[in-house]
C-alpha cells in the first residue's frame, strides 16, 4: 500500500479552503472544511477540468468549466455533466502536518474495498433512462387500438410542413448515449436554418449544434444520428451539421424535462 506523504501544514490552508498539491506525481485537490481535510483527484471526470479552481461550498466543489459538482469527502459526482466519481484519497493530520496517501483503484478509505462503484449521478440516470425508452417505443410501435396501417408519430412528423419547430421535434429522437436524454432537451441544438435545394420542392437544412465538452466521445454518433433523423423528412434534400463551441454548453441550457429525467433539480 502507498505511504502517506506530507503535503502541507494545517496552518497553510485556510478553513474553508483548498490548495493543489502533488502526491506521487499526481495532482491532488486538498480541501480544509470545518477542521477536517479531504483529498480528491484534481480532475473533473466530465472533461478534465481542474477542480481546485472551482467554487467550494460546504463539502461540494463545482468544476469551473461546465459546473459539475463533486463531494470532496467521497469524490462522488453530484451533478451533470459529470456522471462518474473522481478518486478520493486518504488524509492524515498529525502534529499540524497534513499527509495524503493515494488510494489504489477500487479501494475505499484506508485500503478497504470500495463500498460501491456506482456513481450517485449515474445511479440517478439509470431509472429515468427506462422512462425514456418508453417514449422510444411509442414512436416505434402503434399503441393498442391503432390500425396497423395508421402512421406512427414519427411518420407523421416527416410529412408535416418543414419548420424549425418540426426539426427540433424530429431531433428529440436523438439521445445522448451516456445520459439517455434527447439532444434538444439537453440544449445542444443552437440553431436551425433552411436554404433552397436544387430540387425546388426540397430544402437544405443547416443545424448548429454543440457538445457538452469539446472532446465529447459521443460526438460522431450524435452528428450521424442528427443527419439521419432530419433526412427522413420528405422535404429535406440534405442536412449540414456544424459543431459550435461558442457559447459553451452549460447545464442551465437543459430543459426541465431533461433535469427531471436526470434527477437533478
Ligand atoms: S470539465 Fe468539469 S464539468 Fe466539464
Amino acid at each position: 500500500m502507498p505511504e502517506f506523504i506530507h503535503v502541507a501544514d494545517v496552518a497553510d490552508v485556510s478553513d474553508p479552503g483548498k490548495v493543489l498539491v502533488e502526491v506521487d506525481g499526481e495532482m491532488i485537490a486538498l480541501f480544509h472544511v470545518s477542521g477536517s481535510f479531504y483529498a480528491i483527484d484534481d480532475v473533473c471526470t466530465h472533461d478534465g477540468g481542474p477542480l481546485v479552481d472551482g467554487e467550494l461550498q460546504d463539502y461540494t466543489i463545482a468544476c469551473p468549466r461546465h459546473g459539475a459538482k463533486f463531494d470532496i469527502r467521497t469524490g462522488a459526482a453530484l451533478s451533470m455533466p459529470a456522471i462518474r466519481p473522481t478518486h478520493a484519497h486518504d488524509v492524515k493530520v498529525e502534529n499540524g502536518s497534513v499527509s495524503v496517501r493515494i488510494r489504489e483503484p477500487g479501494s475505499g478509505p484506508n485500503g478497504t474495498p470500495s463500498p460501491s462503484s456506482v456513481p450517485a449521478v449515474a445511479a440517478a440516470h439509470a431509472v429515468p433512462s427506462q422512462k425514456t425508452d418508453t417514449t422510444t417505443r411509442q414512436h416505434d410501435t402503434p399503441s393498442t387500438g391503432t390500425p396497423d396501417d395508421a402512421p406512427t408519430e414519427t411518420q407523421s412528423l416527416t410529412t408535416q410542413t418543414l419548420s424549425e419547430d418540426l426539426v427540433r421535434e424530429l431531433l428529440k429522437q436523438v439521445k445522448d448515449p451516456e445520459l439517455f436524454v434527447n439532444i434538444v432537451d439537453l440544449g445542444l441544438i443552437y440553431d436551425v436554418s433552411f436554404s433552397p435545394a436544387p430540387d425546388e420542392l426540397k430544402q437544405l437544412v443547416s443545424i448548429d449544434m454543440t457538445m457538452t465538452s469539446p472532446a465529447c466521445p459521443a460526438g460522431p454518433q450524435l452528428i450521424a444520428d442528427t443527419k439521419r433523423v432530419v433526412n427522413t423528412h420528405e422535404k429535406v434534400a440534405d442536412v449540414e451539421v456544424r459543431i459550435v463551441m461558442e457559447p459553451p454548453w452549460t447545464p442551465d441550457r437543459m430543459t426541465d424535462d431533461a433535469r427531471d429525467q436526470l434527477g437533478i433539480f
